[in-house]
């Protein structure tokens, strides 16, 4: 076996939020290939630290009215926790906001600086005059200048594609204070990441990259590598330049290099060569996994800072694809926007670990989690092959045996072929092919339930004198099962501990030339896993929509200055005049899934039928509401929204919850007559 030095990280996960089931594809994917680089012998580190600059951190402090440096002290511990439950253990985890990140990002941007890769310009943004500061595209919202859509983003329209400068929006407002944003002049730093158009051409194609990150970067590289700006102007939570006082680094900048930093401080603790696994002439292994939507920075970027800066380049960048639940994107409405947390709360986090490993592959295409398949795979593999065969067999090595095994292996070519497979399964874990190594030992299970089942052990112990043979079928049973628990011991490590206590054996090696286990008193068998039970999943999808429910009521709470109501002028006699005002009927009033505001009105008015989304569904039943008369807005232009089309407008009075009476003509009006 060789004794390879390899250092391996994670994608630092921002500390503005709480880790959910798709970073957990990540994490996961990364702690199974550590595990098994560490199991095979090798002098393996996983290091990883939260992801703390920037302004959406920096607000979210100031919305709870907490520092920065207290908020990010809050969620690195929640993070930490939520790692450790499912079983993601690293050599360190640390923080970007470190005195080993401010001296690396000095550093690495002194370094490029001399070498005059960076440059300086003036360049001119939205500035928000009430809050003073730059806002960045996703901070300032206004109406499309294509479509006219309301409430989109500074740089793109959610509704008709169209992408555009956050100064064309139409009535643009600042989303921090509401302010209308003015243009404003100051000095960005830039990297100039043209330098290394032929580094990067070189390091791309070498080998570091798998083929589709590859071809994407060709194509990133054909259209020419812009400069990157990497300041920000005060207020920001982030390390100053050490020459330009009052601008901070983008968080992009030292987000990377706290890989270096957290490995700084395992070597400070734990008195590692940190050159060893950094220098130019290292000859370590250093392996970043990545999400696919964040290639850009690892696969550009971050190679030419190294190179520019004197550093190693990594030896891979393995990304991966995105986390869709049901089919889906993950959504907070249907309640599949999972945090670790909640699945904690209902299920064991080895099932996860093992449904993750059996749809991961080496490339970057998005994995689904589908609740039924989950059940099913964990239920029929985990529970019904695996645990299965030792429950088998361990009752008559218990009660017939004193708990010991047989001194002889009846079957050694079986015993055999279990342990030549290692070779196969170890190069699936190697390249990441993770649902190929557990469909081979799926394979391996079940051959050794065809063997207890051809070998009928609950036959035998009925049959007198035959007690050397149930003793030989139990013990082969146990021995396949321990072969079994050392390969999946990289994906669900709690359960392969509680297996090897079982066993009454050392934690296991990688199996190279592992010997049966003859003459051997095992412990008490204890069931070691339960079946999935569909009710936990429900749980799990409801409590994540009362989660919506929580952190929306939270927001209004602590952030009511933050609400931005636009204050109403007065209108002309025109404007409303064109208001084409109607009584309606309300046809049909029904419940919309996964909003809890809003009901869905089939409505009569007249010369149409239509459909309005009204939000009165915390003060009216639908069946209430059935056959009433009451006033909508006809000609108001059909809008999109998040759960449907809405053709027209209800009006109502009140203050909002129970508050809420929809307007009803009196009687003699019928459906479709005007109100002048
Ligand atoms: N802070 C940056 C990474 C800096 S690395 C120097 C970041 N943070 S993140 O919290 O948004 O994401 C952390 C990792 O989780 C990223 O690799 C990201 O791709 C991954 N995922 C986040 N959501 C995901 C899914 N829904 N599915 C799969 N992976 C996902 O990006
Ligand atoms: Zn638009």
């Amino acid at each position: 076996m060789s004794d390879r030095k390899i250092l391996v990280t994670s994608a630092l996960p921002y500390a503005n939020g709480p880790i959910h089931l798709g970073h957990l594809v990540e994490y996961i994917q990364t702690d199974i290939w550590v595990r098994f680089q560490k199991q095979r012998g090798n002098h393996c580190y996983f290091v990883c630290a939260d992801d703390t600059h920037g302004t959406p951190i920096m607000l979210k402090a100031d919305r709870e009215g907490i520092t920065p440096e207290q908020l990010i002290a809050q969620v690195g511990i929640e993070h930490l926790a939520d790692f450790t439950e499912f079983g993601v253990v690293f050599d360190n985890y640390h923080s970007t906001h470190s005195e080993e990140n401010r001296l690396f990002s000095s550093l690495i941007y002194e370094r490029l600086r001399d070498a005059g890769h960076i440059s300086s310009r003036t360049i001119t943004q939205a500035f928000d005059p009430i809050k003073n500061m730059f806002l960045s595209d996703r901070f300032i919202k206004g109406e499309c200048p294509k479509c006219g859509a309301h409430d989109q983003y500074g740089d793109s329209c959610e509704a008709c594609g169209a992408t555009y400068a956050p100064t064309e929006l139409k009535n643009a407002v600042s989303t921090i204070s509401g302010a209308k944003p003015v243009d404003k002049d100051s000095v960005h730093y830039f990297f100039n990441l043209a330098d290394f158009n032929e580094m990067l051409s070189d390091w791309t194609s070498a080998g570091h990259l798998q083929p589709e990150v590859r071809n994407k970067l060709a194509e990133w590289l054909e259209s020419g590598l812009q400069q990157w700006d990497i300041s920000r102007d005060a207020p920001y939570f982030g390390f100053e330049i050490p020459d330009a006082p009052g601008k901070y680094f983008y968080v992009w900048l030292d987000a990377p290099i706290g890989y270096m930093a957290s490995f700084k401080n395992l070597c400070t603790k734990k008195e590692l060569d940190f050159d060893e696994y950094w220098a130019l002439d290292s000859t370590a292994e250093l392996y970043h996994f990545i999400g696919k939507d964040i290639i850009y920075f690892h696969a550009l970027f971050w190679p030419a800072m190294l190179s520019g800066a004197q550093f190693r380049t990594p030896t891979a960048i393995f990304a991966h694809g995105f986390l869709t639940v049901n089919g889906e994107k993950m959504s907070k409405s249907r309640g599949t926007f999972i945090t670790a947390r909640t699945y904690l709360d209902h299920l064991n986090p080895e099932y996860l670990r093992y449904y993750f490993a059996a749809k991961l592959s080496a490339g970057v295409d998005d994995i689904d989690l589908n609740f039924d398949d989950f059940s099913q795979r964990v239920n029929s593999d985990l529970v019904g092959k695996v645990v299965n065969i030792a429950s088998r067999c361990s009752g008559f090595i218990s009660k017939r045996f004193a708990n010991t095994l047989s001194a002889t292996c009846s079957e050694p070519l079986l015993f055999q072929d279990f342990i030549n497979a290692n070779k196969q399964i170890a190069e699936f874990y190697e390249t990441r092919e993770f649902g190929k190594a557990m469909r081979e030992i799926m394979a391996l299970a079940d051959k050794a339930n065809q063997y207890i089942d051809e070998k009928k052990p609950w036959l035998i112990a009925k049959q007198e004198g035959n007690d050397t043979e149930l003793h030989a079928v139990c013990s082969m049973g146990i021995n396949l099962f321990r072969l079994l628990t050392v390969f999946l011991k990289p994906v669900i490590p709690e359960l392969v501990k509680e297996a090897e206590h079982f066993l009454n054996i050392d934690s296991q090696a990688w199996p190279v030339a592992a010997q049966p286990l003859l003459n051997h008193i095992i412990n008490d068998f204890k069931p070691l896993m339960t079946r999935v039970e569909a009710d936990k999943i429900a749980a799990i999808v409801e409590a994540s929509k009362e989660n919506l429910e929580k952190t929306a009521a939270q927001h209004t709470q602590i952030a009511p200055e933050k609400k931005f109501e636009p204050i109403a002028d007065t209108i002309e006699f025109e404007d409303f005049a064109k208001l084409d005002l109607r009584i309606a009927k309300i046809i049909k009033a029904e419940s919309i899934e996964g909003s809890d505001k809003l009901l869905q009105l089939t409505v009569d008015i007249g010369d149409e039928i239509r459909t309005i989304l009204a939000g009165i569904k915390s003060a009216y039943a639908p069946e209430d509401l059935e056959g009433k008369l009451t006033l909508v807005i006809a000609n108001l232009a059909p809008r999109k929204m998040r759960f449907g089309n809405s053709e027209g407008m209800v009006l109502a009075a009140g203050s909002g919850g129970k508050d809420i009476w929809i307007l009803s003509p009196d009687e003699g009006a019928t459906a479709g007559m005007r109100v002048k």
